[in-house]
């Protein structure tokens, strides 16, 4: 079994003191593999990976990023450590250009190698080429998470976490956000994701975890879960139909 690149155990974490959002959470992300996280609205899903990213206060248990303890690394150190969060809004400079959010995120870079990194990413994501002169914010929806997924890329990270990448997107662009992430896992990247949208979550993911009231409450192989009566239930209140069996593979 490949090693793990994201370890969390027991996780603990919340807002406002003796308000724990996050309840003992663990999972375990190896390398290569994309890891969805599921669960209702109001779980703590963006809570959970936004604690492992260092932006919400831990009070409880461990994170280790290729076995060494990130629990109390503060969230501007994540990168260097490498680990990029793409949170679900405000995730690109809107007023800036394509190219410029880019060069922005190239930070822990070496100058000299910023260029060629830069135009691996227009290889990767061939519509920001068009768009390199574009201020962000008149990107379509799906462009812009290309670009936020692209800004995260290109300081190799150990592991990508992202919070409802198709979140608002329209069906089209909702299948480009899944078809790029898994081109990226493809090319050997690490994903912990968080997603409403299951179905089509669980078919990339190898792995998944249904977070509940903070706590990771089932997981499973992620070919699997959709048709597993424990997530049904849990997760969308409802036995999947038959019609629906076979549906994430
Ligand atoms: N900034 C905040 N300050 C205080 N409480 C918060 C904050 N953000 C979230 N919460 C609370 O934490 C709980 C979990 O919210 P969180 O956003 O983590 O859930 P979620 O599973 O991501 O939900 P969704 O599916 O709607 O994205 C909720 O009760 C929410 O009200
Ligand atoms: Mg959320």
């Amino acid at each position: 079994m490949s090693e793990a690149v994201l370890d969390v155990r027991d996780l603990e974490a919340g807002y406002e003191p003796g308000v724990p959002i996050v309840r003992g959470a663990s999972i375990t992300v190896r390398k290569g593999e994309i890891v969805v996280v599921l669960g209702p609205n109001g779980a703590g899903k963006s809570s959970f990976i936004k604690a492992i990213s260092g932006l919400v206060p831990i009070t409880g248990g461990t994170v280790f990023l290729d076995g060494k303890d990130i629990t109390a690394a503060p969230a501007h150190t994540m990168v260097r450590l490498g680990l990029a969060f793409v949170p679900q809004t405000e995730n690109i400079f809107p007023l800036m250009s394509v190219e410029d959010n880019l060069r922005v995120a190239c930070g822990i870079l070496e100058r000299r190698e910023i260029p060629a990194r830069m135009d691996e990413m227009y290889a990767a994501f061939p519509d920001l080429v068009r768009q390199r002169r574009t201020a962000a914010g008149n990107l379509s929806g799906g462009q812009r998470q290309m670009l936020a997924v692209a800004r995260a890329l290109i300081v190799h990270p150990k592991v990508l976490v992202l919070d409802e990448p198709s979140a608002g997107l329209s069906p089209k662009f909702v299948s480009m956000v899944f078809e790029m992430l898994a081109g990226i896992r493809k090319s050997g990247v690490t994903i912990l994701l968080v997603e409403q949208n299951a179905k089509a979550a669980l078919a990339i993911g190898d792995r998944a975890y249904v977070l509940v009231e903070g706590k990771d409450r089932h997981e499973g192989v992620a070919s699997e879960l959709w048709n597993d009566p424990v997530v049904a239930e849990l997760y969308l209140g409802q036995r999947p139909s038959r019609a629906s069996k076979g549906g994430a593979a």
